[in-house]
């Protein structure tokens, strides 16, 4: 597959995916949503590649959720397909990969965006990264397993209230909270995010996997979890609120709910 919003460059063992939408602050759209699962799959198959560097292109931005205009205008189906099937696509290989997958947090990680870096196993981010699930003030609640990883990497009581105030916290918060593993200089974070790879992929890579597959079968039994969530992203697209939200975010103004 040759990618238009991608670029992947291998060195080593360590492949590194640069999502490149930099003037949408590389929001997911379904494009891109196609090209990462393809990647993520090309490079959990590739025999030379043993770890994975997720990041974004640009100083401003991780990614910065999925793509609003996208799925503006959808129904209560659309919305819930659109959770299971990134979930499926994109997420849950992430989540399950036996191969590290680093996500290199170089800016606002919100939504989608901060999803998929919850999805890998480890996270680095830049000091003036802002990381946030701001769903609720679009009428929706996080779809891409933000409810239930937000909650197993940080707890309940932090996880509710960022997903009830849809707050942004800062790098230094996320580090605090658990939820990013170091914060490091804009310029030094693909390094320390490669560094920490370039640790592992010397280790035996049957045992590496066979680490994760432990570790994410001890992160509890949470299918209920994400099928409930699942079933709540679906319904919030029925609702006015997320007409009035949706169309709040396109027009530049508050919504007013
Ligand atoms: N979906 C679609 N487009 C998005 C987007 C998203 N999630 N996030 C940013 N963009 C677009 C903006 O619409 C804008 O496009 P334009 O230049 O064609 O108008 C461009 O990216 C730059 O964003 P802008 O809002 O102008 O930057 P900013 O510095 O003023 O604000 C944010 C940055 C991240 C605070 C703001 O873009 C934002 O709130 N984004 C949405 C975050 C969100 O709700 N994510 C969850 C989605 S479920």
């Amino acid at each position: 597959m040759i990618y238009q919003n991608l670029l992947v460059e291998d060195a080593g063992y360590i492949r590194r995916i640069t999502i490149a939408r930099a003037e949408k602050l590389n929001a997911l759209n379904k494009a891109i949503l196609a090209e990462l699962s393809d990647a993520i799959a090309a490079a959990l198959a590739a025999e030379a590649v043993r770890g994975i560097v997720l990041t974004g292109s640009g100083e401003k931005a991780f990614v910065a959720g999925a793509d609003i205009g996208e799925f503006a205008s959808f129904n209560a189906d659309q919305g819930r397909e659109l959770a299971r099937a990134g979930q499926a696509s994109v997420f849950d290989v992430i989540h399950h990969a036996t191969k590290p997958i680093v996500a290199a947090i170089n800016g606002f990680a919100l939504g989608g965006g901060l999803e998929l870096a919850l999805a890998c196993h480890i996270r680095v981010a830049a000091s003036q990264a802002k990381l946030g699930l701001p769903e609720v003030s679009l009428g929706l609640i996080p779809g891409y397993g933000g409810t239930q990883r937000l909650t197993q990497l940080v707890g309940r009581g932090r996880a509710l209230e960022m997903i009830l105030t849809g707050d942004m916290i800062t790098a230094t918060e996320a580090l605090d909270y658990g939820m990013v593993n170091r914060v490091v200089a804009p310029h030094e974070l693909l390094a320390e995010a490669e560094g920490i790879l370039k640790r592992i992929v010397v280790r035996s890579p049957s045992a590496v996997a066979a680490a994760i597959r432990a570790v994410n079968a001890g992160v509890g039994n949470a299918a209920q979890g994400f099928e409930t969530e699942i079933e709540e992203f679906g319904r919030c697209f029925g609702t006015p609120d997320f007409t009035e939200g949706v169309a709040a975010f396109l027009e530049k103004r508050k919504p007013n709910f």
